[in-house]
């Protein structure tokens, strides 16, 4: 029989550096409620990535009688009219000529970024990219270099000497998700068109939050990227996720993508809520002009208090830098008691040394919640 024993051994040494995790089976959730409601306070979740608050809103009647489930890969009779009628909506949505839908933004990035570079090929990936794309540059057969955050100086380096000798593909996310900041988009997709390089931008947790109509960075800053990737478990408020390119790239998918291939397609009745929410998340113009003004306001009380907010940061994304993970879980703890939730960011997402809690809005917070985070927050900190 195998001896287990190693894999205890290894958990050990994260529980001893207080970086254990586990689903907590809703407790903190339970905690968190139970606290706001003794104080007589409105719970604020300020942990979700549902920033235009769509997410615990129930499915329409009509959406509620669709088919549950594809009962097959796209490939293999699982396509449905909503999934093609998804597809062209987010086309025209991003502005590219076609789109593939995959069943989360992971999927989605270790097909795309998995099929895409060959042998040979060269990856340009930022530090802080996702896990999910770095996954997918592991899984493609391509050389990687990873270039410091945001760092375009480096980005044009790498391609001046490379450039002419390969295929070089450049990924970026377009708002990073633990930063809350952005590359110079207009910057980026210039190098590469100069060195003849691919321009790769995941936009998970832009698009619905930026640009006209919600269409994202890339929309908002005026470029196309040859590969635009997104997923539906953020501001769309469901599940899922696309890549959106030339129809020649999204044929490749079709083809070369396991993640796409070998995989049910996305439930028809899912992708019926996603393409109701995007109607709405198009709309929703004060939605995204609430965002930005809580997100200046919240951090302009906090900064005011002395509070470490990341300052390139801006958006609905506020990190509080603080340092260890034993603070970081100390702050969350701490406001979780407030009736606030809030996710202790540790590694291996963020460095040991730039654990923080990251604080997200939604479009549905008040003035009210605003004050009384920043309150909460400060005090939460200053112990
Ligand atoms: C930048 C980025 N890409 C991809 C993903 C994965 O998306 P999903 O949750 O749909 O698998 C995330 C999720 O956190 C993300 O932040």
């Amino acid at each position: 029989m195998l001896d287990w024993d190693f894999l205890e051994s290894e958990l050990e040494n994260f529980r001893a550096a207080g970086l254990y995790r586990e689903p907590d089976d809703g407790l903190v959730r339970q905690s968190w409620l139970r606290e706001a409601e003794a104080r007589g306070l409105v719970p604020i979740d300020a942990s979700s990535n549902d920033y235009l608050g769509y997410a615990a809103d129930p499915v329409s009647r009509e959406t509620y009688r669709g088919a549950t489930g594809s009962g097959a890969s796209r490939l293999i009779h699982g396509t449905r009219p909503i999934h093609r009628a998804l597809e062209g909506a987010i086309s025209t949505w991003v502005d590219q000529p076609a789109t593939l839908l995959f069943a989360s933004g992971y999927a989605a990035n270790l097909g795309a970024i998995g099929s895409m570079a060959q042998s040979g090929d060269l990856i340009i990936s930022d530090a802080l990219n996702h896990a999910s794309i770095i996954d997918g540059c592991r899984l493609s057969k391509a050389e990687v270099t990873v270039f410091r955050h945001v760092d375009i100086g480096a980005v044009e380096s790498i391609l001046r000497m490379e450039g002419s000798k390969r295929r070089c593909w450049v990924v970026t996310e377009s708002y990073f998700s633990m930063d809350g900041d952005s590359p110079d988009l207009c910057a980026l997709r210039s190098i590469c068109d100069q060195h003849r390089a691919a321009l790769v931008v995941d936009e998970a947790h832009a698009l619905g939050v930026f640009g006209a109509g919600g269409s994202g960075l890339c929309s908002q800053n005026g470029l196309k990227p040859d590969i635009l990737i997104g997923t539906f478990g953020k501001a769309l408020g469901a599940q899922g996720a696309f890549v959106a390119s030339t129809t020649l790239f999204r044929n490749w998918l079709w083809n070369r993508a396991r993640s796409f291939v070998y995989s049910t397609a996305l439930s028809p009745m899912l992708a019926a809520v996603v393409h109701e929410n995007l109607t709405r998340a198009q709309q929703d113009k004060s939605g995204r002009v609430r965002l930005e003004t809580a997100g200046g306001e919240l951090r302009r009380l906090l900064m005011s208090a002395g509070v470490r907010v990341l300052e390139s940061s801006y958006g609905p994304i506020v990190p509080v830098l603080l340092g260890t993970p034993e603070r970081a879980v100390a702050v969350t703890n701490d406001l979780v008691a407030q009736g606030i939730l809030v996710q202790a960011i540790r590694p291996p997402t963020v460095a040991a040394d730039s654990c923080r809690i990251r604080v997200t809005l939604n479009s549905t917070f008040s003035d009210e919640h605003i004050r009384r985070l920043a309150d909460s927050i400060i005090e939460a900190c200053a112990e």
